[in-house]
């Protein structure tokens, strides 16, 4: 009820789950009143695959999209045939709608990661709801679903973070420190030395030497793992909740 005044507050009007096709373009009404449900994701197809009873990897990256890396990953996870998670911020997806765009048509998942990567803690229940939910229209606006995932920047959560996050969580059980690595090697050494059926790799689809690394990673990974999205590996109804670091 705190969320729903406070996107009260904001202006922001619902846009009602299931009008229109995934590529309607939301234009957030100046005025009117708000249904919380409407920042929630429509249905969306079962996944084809069941990660209950095949080896599953989820590789998501966060913090893009980049306007020159996210591209090429884009690229070699399309000519790989792969699926992925982005966590994008708000911001950037605002900056770059046409690569959100992209990420969905090619079969990618994508997440919320805040609008401009505060940590959450630090920030008043308004604050909170105002980094969800402008990244929650900012995806919708590159015509792309609601996210059903939200990835609190640095993975900083307390109750209060919690409480305001209407979604699910997404935090991760394999963390490659890939923003700090020193070539794309190292990159590799670190994924493969920890991957597991059920395990969440936390990436950065902005950094270079990062995507260097993606060929040699998933083609390490792809004969012995399915990789799929967040919602394939957790097989979450929309609006379901809850942390989710692996299964
Ligand atoms: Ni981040």
């Amino acid at each position: 009820m705190i969320l729903l005044c406070a996107v009260v507050v904001l202006g922001i009007v619902a846009i009602p789950a299931g009008s229109g096709s995934d590529t309607t373009v939301v234009t957030p009404p100046p005025s009117g009143i708000v249904q919380q449900k409407s920042l929630l994701a429509p249905p969306q197809p079962k996944a084809a695959v069941n990660c209950a009873e095949v080896a599953c990897l989820a590789l998501t990256f966060d913090d893009g999209p980049d306007p020159v890396n996210t591209p090429r990953l884009l690229d070699l996870l399309r000519d790989r045939q792969v699926r992925a998670t982005f966590f994008v911020v708000g911001a950037n997806a605002a900056a770059h709608p046409d690569i959100v765009r992209r990420m969905y048509s090619e079969g990618h998942e994508v997440g919320n990661h805040s609008w401009v990567h505060p940590n959450l803690t630090k920030l008043d229940p308004a604050q909170i709801d105002d980094q969800v939910v402008r990244t929650q229209f900012a995806v919708m606006a590159a015509g792309v679903p609601a996210p059903r995932w939200f990835r609190p920047p640095y993975g900083a959560m307390n109750d209060q973070v919690r409480a305001h996050v209407p979604m699910a969580l997404a935090l991760w059980n394999i963390d490659p420190e890939d923003w700090g690595a020193k070539d794309p090697g190292q990159v590799v050494e670190r994924i493969l030395a920890r991957a597991g059926p059920g395990r969440v790799v936390d990436l950065h689809d902005m950094h270079r030497l990062t995507v260097d690394a993606m060929p040699a990673v998933i083609d390490a990974l792809k004969p012995h793992y399915t990789l799929v999205t967040m919602s394939e590996l957790f097989d979450t109804e929309p609006g379901q909740r809850g942390e989710f670091y692996g299964r």
